[in-house]
C-alpha cells in the first residue's frame, strides 16, 4: 500500500508524452484468444490492469512477454488450456470479462466469474449475455459464475438497449468467428471500439462500421496473428489537459489525438483555457484568462466522457462561479466528492447531479483514491491545494496511469510516492 505526498506546486509547465490507451489494449489482448498465433502489440502502457490481463492470458496457455523499455507486448497464443476465469482475476479487473466472447467463439465454452458490484456502481453484464445468446450461446449463471456454451456461433442482429462499451466489444469479438453476418445496433462508438475493430481486421476479421452506431461483422472460418500499435489514451490526455488548467499552467501534450478529446477541449475552452493544436502536439494554457464555471453532462462517446468527470470536477472547484455536473453513464460515480470536500470544495450531490460552488482555495488533507479517475482528481486538486495532501489507496491510479508521478514531476509538480509494505 503506497501513498502520494503532494505539496502545493507552481503552475505545471513543459511537455508530456501520452501513453497507449488502457481501454484499447485490454480488449485487444483478449482478442488474441481468437487465434493460435503470435502477436506484437506496440505502445502498450505499463499498468496494473495490463499485468492482470497478461496473467489471465498466461493462465489460458499463452506465452506473454512484456518489454516496457519499448512498450511492447509479444503474445504467443497456444492451444487454450483453461476455459475458466476465476473470481480472483475478475474482481481485480472488470475487463477480465472481455475474454468471454473470444473464449466462447474459439473453444465453444467459457466460464467466467461475474464481476459483481464495484465502486462506481452496480455494473451489470446482461447486454453482453443478451448479445451472445442472440449468436446462439446457451448461457447459465449460478454460484457467481456465467457459463456459456455453443457448438458454433451463428450471426444475428443485436440491439443494445444502451451503447455499452464492453458489450459491444465482447459481441464484436465473438461474432468474428460466427457463421454468417452479425449486426450490432446502438453500438458504442468509442475510439477504443475502432481500435479493437482495426486489430481484429488485421487478424483477418471482416468488420465494418466500427465508430458508428451500427457495426457489421461477417464471420470468417479462422483468424491469424498480427502486429498493432495501440491508440493514445484519451483519458490520460484529458487528465493532463485538466492539469494544465487547474494549475494555471502551460503544457504541450505530445502524442494526443485531439479528435478523441473534442468534448474536453470544448469544455475547457468554455472555462477560458486556451488550446492550440501545433505540429508538435496540443498546447494547453490555463494561464491566459481567468477561468470561469461551466456545466458538464457525461454521455456515451462522442459526449463528455464519464472517465473525465472527476478530474474536471476538481478543476471546477477552483474556477470563478458555480457549475453543475451531471453523471448520466454510471450510478454512484461521485465517490470522489467526499474526498474533494475534505479539501474544502463544498460540493453538494442530488441524485445524478452535483453542485460545485467554485471559487475555492483548496487546502491539503489526508484523502483516498476512491477509484481510478477519482484518484486522479484528488491528485490534481492536491497540486493546487494549500499545504500538504496525502493520498492513499493509490493502487487505483496504478491501474490506469503509466508513470503518473514521473510525468507530473517532469512538469514541475511536487509529488512523491512512498511505497509501504
Ligand atoms: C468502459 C470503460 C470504462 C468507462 C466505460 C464508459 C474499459 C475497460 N472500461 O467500461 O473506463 O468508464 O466504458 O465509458 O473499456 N451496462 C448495463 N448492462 C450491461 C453493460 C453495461 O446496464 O450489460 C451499463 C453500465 O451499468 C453503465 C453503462 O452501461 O451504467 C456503461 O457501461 P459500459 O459502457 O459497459 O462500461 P464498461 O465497458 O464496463
Amino acid at each position: 500500500m503506497g501513498k502520494f505526498i503532494i505539496e502545493q506546486s507552481a503552475p505545471l509547465c513543459g511537455e508530456v508524452e501520452i501513453s497507449g490507451a488502457k481501454n484499447a489494449v485490454l480488449p485487444i489482448m483478449a482478442a488474441t484468444i481468437l487465434a493460435e498465433d503470435t502477436y506484437e502489440i506496440n505502445d502498450a502502457p505499463q499498468l496494473r490492469d495490463v499485468d492482470v490481463m497478461c496473467r489471465l492470458l498466461r493462465q489460458m496457455g499463452a506465452e506473454v512477454e512484456e518489454d516496457y523499455t519499448q512498450n511492447k507486448i509479444n503474445i504467443k497464443m497456444g492451444p487454450i488450456t483453461a476455459e475458466e476465469v476465476p473470481y480472483d482475476l475478475v474482481k481485480r479487473m472488470r475487463a477480465s470479462f472481455f475474454v468471454l466472447g473470444p473464449l466462447l467463439a474459439k473453444t465453444g465454452r467459457a466460464k467466467i466469474a461475474l464481476p459483481g458490484g464495484c465502486t462506481i456502481g452496480d455494473r451489470p453484464v446482461e447486454l453482453h449475455l443478451k448479445g451472445l445468446r442472440i449468436l446462439g450461446a446457451q448461457i447459465n449463471d449460478a454460484h457467481g459464475y456465467v457459463e456459456a456454451v455453443a457448438d458454433k456461433l451463428k450471426g444475428g442482429k443485436v440491439y443494445l438497449d444502451f451503447p455499452s462499451v464492453g458489450a459491444t466489444e465482447n459481441i464484436m469479438m465473438a461474432a468474428t468467428l460466427a457463421e454468417g453476418v452479425t449486426f450490432i445496433e446502438n453500438a458504442a462508438q468509442e475510439p477504443e471500439i475502432v481500435d479493437l475493430a482495426n486489430f481484429l481486421n488485421k487478424m483477418g476479421a471482416k468488420i465494418k462500421g466500427a465508430g458508428t452506431d451500427t457495426i457489421k461483422i461477417e464471420g470468417v472460418e479462422a483468424l491469424h496473428g498480427c502486429r498493432h500499435a495501440v491508440i493514445p489514451d484519451r483519458i490520460e490526455t484529458g487528465t493532463f489537459m485538466v492539469a494544465a488548467a487547474i494549475s494555471r499552467g502551460d503544457i504541450l501534450i505530445r502524442n494526443a489525438v485531439s479528435d478523441h478529446v473534442k468534448p474536453v477541449i470544448a469544455k475547457l475552452i468554455e472555462c477560458g483555457v486556451v488550446i492550440d493544436e501545433t505540429d508538435e502536439g496540443m498546447r494547453v494554457r490555463g494561464d491566459v484568462n481567468p477561468l470561469i464555471a461551466t456545466d458538464i453532462k457525461t454521455l456515451p462517446y462522442p459526449g463528455f466522457p464519464t472517465d473525465m468527470q472527476a478530474q474536471f470536477m476538481a478543476l471546477l472547484t477552483t474556477v470563478e462561479g458555480p457549475s453543475v455536473v451531471i453523471e448520466n453513464v454510471f450510478e454512484n460515480r461521485f465517490m470522489h466528492v467526499g474526498e474533494l470536500n475534505r479539501m474544502g470544495a463544498n460540493i453538494k450531490i442530488d441524485g445524478k447531479s452535483s453542485m460545485i460552488p467554485g471559487g475555492k482555495h483548496l487546502y491539503g488533507a489526508e484523502v483516498i483514491c476512491t477509484d481510478l479517475r477519482g484518484g486522479a482528481a484528488v491528485v490534481l486538486a492536491g497540486l493546487v491545494a494549500e499545504g500538504t495532501t496525502e493520498v492513499s489507496e493509490i493502487y487505483h491510479v496504478d491501474r490506469g496511469y503509466e508513470k503518473f508521478v514521473e510525468k507530473l514531476t517532469g512538469l514541475g509538480a511536487k509529488i512523491s510516492r512512498i511505497d509501504e509494505e
